[in-house]
């Protein structure tokens, strides 16, 4: 298992007085968002993503925040596409923020901190000539999120949780 949250602090999501100021018009706004994920699909490869990210942007999130989720969530599902057999990919939306769980089925990450690494990746040559397997998805997501979790087990799959949280500095439809 590998984890970058802060210590002592629960995951979840934030508390009322750190929402981003858009919250306040939908204060009890929560919905989830599930697609399957198909290995080697690269025909819908990123479809679980952009759905997400419409999503996201539907709500009136702010738009930094909207791209942080879309990022991390794109990564998360070229890596079921490119690395697993088969998964989903949920988004768990609120106004405090989004919750990604990217879950395979698949070889599992034998070394995960190794994995982690910028420019690890053990992509095959005919998805790198696609031009994929810069071994950057990972650390992508570490960037965009403001917690990330991985629990992978060798043959049996892997799951991916990230959490994107509202910032208060984040005003709605801010960088668009
Ligand atoms: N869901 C997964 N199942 C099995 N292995 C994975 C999974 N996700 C990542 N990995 C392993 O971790 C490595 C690094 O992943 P990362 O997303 O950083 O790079 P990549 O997918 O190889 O390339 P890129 O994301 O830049 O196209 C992968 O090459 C693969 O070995
Ligand atoms: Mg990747």
């Amino acid at each position: 298992m590998y984890g970058d949250s802060e210590l002592g602090q629960t995951p979840g999501l934030p508390a009322r007085d750190q929402r981003a100021p858009g919250c306040n018009e939908q204060p009890d706004l929560a919905f989830t968002i599930t697609s399957p994920v198909q290995g080697m699909d690269f025909s819908a490869a990123g479809d679980a993503a952009a759905k997400i990210k419409r999503a996201l942007s539907q709500v009136g999130l702010p738009g930094s925040m909207v791209r942080r989720a879309a990022i991390a969530a794109y990564e998360a599902e070229m890596n079921i596409v490119i690395h697993a057999y088969s998964g989903t990919m949920t988004a768990n939306i609120s106004c405090d923020g989004v919750q990604l769980i990217a879950e395979d089925c698949g070889p599992g990450i034998p070394d995960v901190n190794l994995a982690m690494q910028e420019g690890y990746s053990t992509a095959p040559s005919h998805v790198q000539e696609m031009g994929f397997g810069a071994g950057m998805g990972l650390p992508n997501i570490r960037n965009c999120a403001d917690e990330m979790d991985i629990v992978t087990e060798e043959g049996v799959g892997t799951k991916i949780t990230v959490w994107i949280r509202s910032r208060p500095t984040e005003a709605r439809g801010e960088g668009d």
